[in-house]
């Protein structure tokens, strides 16, 4: 039986099924968070059942553990770990510096504490989130529950001098009730419609009282592998300065998840 996927699906699978191929014996892995690095964790579930693979993982959210543990990897906390090979992880937007957006799933501290203490940061993506510039995604930030009021004022007063196309700030719901981050905290979303200056936006942002970070990551992604629906995926190295295409056997390897789709 072979499984059904949306083409925007299949392009995160082929992402996903590349990146994995980066991980090797003994590493010590971050696992990202989202439905483009679910995808990593299965396909890294299969190396290590198939191959004999010996990883430790290491979750940014405790969706991305349960998985993870599902699938038969080690999971540890970073503070067991230490330091991390390799993170690799989903995006919301990246430009073609490799800045990121990120903390569409709620993530982003975790992801970020995660991903600055790895050796090297790959990103999986479909092509939809490449942006010439960032910004069209809310911008998420994590803010501590006390006072979230006071912190979301400040930050309006600070979006006034910064070179964004909106100042919208909307808190973060899961149905009627506020979203809670897996450390307790809300995320406010940014509607800026258009950051000019990310690297300036991300370090004044963190001078808030009671914000606790936010989802610009500046200078943490190495490499970008971009899946096409088709299989093809694009590899960018950044410090290599190395493009690459190559392709993903889909049918056969979509045939190993086909349970998933029962
Ligand atoms: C979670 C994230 C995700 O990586 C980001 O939202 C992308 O998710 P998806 O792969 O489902 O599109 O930052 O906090």
């Amino acid at each position: 039986m072979s499984l059904a996927l949306s083409p925007a699906e299949k392009a995160k699978f082929a992402a996903a099924r590349r990146s994995v191929d980066f991980i090797e014996d003994g590493m010590r892995v971050g696992l990202g968070t989202g439905s483009t690095a679910a995808w990593m964790v299965r396909c890294l579930g299969e190396r290590v059942r198939n191959e004999g693979l010996k990883v430790t993982g290491v979750a940014t959210s405790d969706r991305t553990a349960e998985v993870a543990v599902s699938e038969g990897i080690r999971v540890v906390a970073l503070e067991e770990a230490g330091w991390l090979d390799l993170t690799i992880d989903g995006a919301d937007e990246f430009d073609a510096d490799f800045n990121l957006v990120k903390g569409g799933g709620g993530a982003l501290l975790r992801e970020k504490i995660v991903a600055t203490a790895s050796d090297r940061m790959i990103v999986i993506t479909d092509p939809a989130k490449e942006v010439a510039q960032l910004g069209a995604f809310p911008l998420p930030v994590e803010v501590i529950p006390f006072g979230w009021q006071a912190s979301q004022a400040l930050i309006t007063e600070l979006l006034e001098g910064m070179e964004v196309a909106g100042r919208e700030i909307t808190r973060r719901m899961a149905g009627d009730a506020p979203f809670v981050t897996d450390e307790g905290n809300l995320i406010l979303d940014l509607h800026l419609k258009r950051i000019g200056n990310p690297r300036q936006l991300a370090m004044v942002l963190n001078q808030v009282p009671g914000i606790v970070e936010n989802g610009l990551f500046i200078d943490i992604c190495d490499v970008v592998i971009i899946g096409h629906a088709n299989g093809r995926v694009d590899l960018r190295d950044m410090a290599a300065g190395v493009q690459s295409q190559e392709q993903v056997d889909m049918d056969n390897e979509l045939n190993l998840f086909a349970d998933l789709g029962d």
